[in-house]
């Protein structure tokens, strides 16, 4: 019996091997260790044997039905499993959609234009050693207007009419002027940093207005900063993003939160000045709105205004992306046309 025993273990064994779904692993169990198993044959078969074999072939009967319970239940394991990461990697869904992409080869698409520029944008301040800030979409009227020196019954918030909760608290943010209020509560001066993102504004959409587009928000705050500093950063940006001469034009702009104030137009590079559809047959295109933060507003942002002053800007980046590129209407930009997106190709 105890050969028997030993001739069982071995079979067990290669008959485990050969096992590949659970339905084999029960059969396999009642054939070996069930009731009317091979085992419980032979413990039958041990009543004539003597007291002394019965307890050395019950003692190996039992540890090899304790064996065969445990290999048995740990191939079921490993069976489940593996019927589980089959089901999980059929039913694989890529979210970043990358590796299809990358299937597809470089043709497939890229990066949007508007991240591109964003991106270059973002390397040129960090090379300058400013920080990268980000801010909330959903915003509160203190910091998209409020902090920013447009209290409720400023008329300047009718420039900028957006999109309301029913609390009549929160919005959809109008500008990235929001992260010069999340920058400077975060920040003690000086700093210096950009916060790029998506603006909202109930807009009445044609050639170079959206409803949904893109801003970049800069702001500097030190001892001593002059405009002739926030000339200097701004055409420092434009000649880097057009890598060429472009005209700039600096006229009086009004904005609450800045004192002066201004609006630096570029030499519409569709048109070449000549006027179209983009730059109104002005021949300009109003693209970087800037100033020197209103004291008002460093006061609301804790900073000391008797030590420190600074310049803040905000970048259209759509508009941006068209001048850069020769796009003559902004809908395309955010069209989703894949023939569109398919001219960008960096990744
Ligand atoms: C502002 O939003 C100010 N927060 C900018 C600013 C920041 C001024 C810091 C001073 C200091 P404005 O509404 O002009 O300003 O918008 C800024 C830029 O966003 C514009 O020059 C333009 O390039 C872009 N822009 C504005 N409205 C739209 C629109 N509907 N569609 C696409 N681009 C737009």
């Amino acid at each position: 019996m105890l050969e028997k025993l030993d001739s069982l273990r071995a079979e067990f064994g290669l008959a485990l091997g050969e096992v590949k779904t659970s339905a084999e692993v029960l059969n396999l169990k009642a054939h070996f260790i069930g009731k009317k198993g091979e085992i419980s044959q032979i413990l039958k078969g041990m009543r004539d044997a003597s007291n002394e074999d019965r307890k050395v072939i019950g003692a190996k009967a039992n540890s090899l039905k304790l064996d065969i319970e445990k290999a048995l239940a740990d191939k079921l394991q490993e069976i489940e499993m593996e019927a589980i990461n089959a089901k999980l990697a059929s039913q694989r869904v890529d979210l970043s959609l990358r590796d299809s992409v990358m299937d597809r080869g470089l043709d497939a698409s890229g990066l949007h234009p508007v991240t591109l520029i964003q991106r270059e944008i973002e390397d040129i301040f960090t090379s300058m050693g400013f920080a990268i800030l980000d801010g909330p979409h959903i915003e509160d009227d203190y910091h998209n207007f409020e902090a920013l020196n447009i209290p409720g019954d400023h008329p300047a918030r009718d420039m900028q009419d957006t999109f309301w909760f029913e609390d009549m608290e929160h919005l959809l943010r109008t500008h990235t002027s929001s992260i010069q209020v999340r920058g400077m509560e975060v920040n003690e001066a000086p700093f210096k940093f950009v916060g790029p993102g998506k603006v909202f504004r109930n807009e009445a959409v044609d050639a170079s207005h959206e409803m949904v587009f893109h801003q970049l928000e800069g702001m500097m705050v030190g001892e001593d900063i002059s405009v002739a500093n926030l000339i200097y950063f701004m055409k420092t940006l434009l000649s880097e993003v057009f890598k060429q001469d472009v005209e700039v034009r600096l006229r009086p702009g009004f904005f609450p939160f800045v004192e002066p104030g201004f609006e630096l137009d570029i030499n519409c590079l569709i048109c070449g000045g000549k006027g179209c559809s983009v730059c109104k047959n002005s021949g300009w295109v109003e693209l970087l709105p800037c100033g020197m933060v209103h004291p008002n507003v460093l006061k609301a942002g804790g900073v000391d205004t008797e030590k420190y002053n600074g310049f803040a800007f905000g970048l259209g980046l759509d508009r941006l992306v068209m001048m850069r590129y020769g796009i003559d209407d902004i809908r395309h930009i955010h069209s989703g046309d894949l023939r569109f997106v398919k001219q960008f190709k960096a990744f």
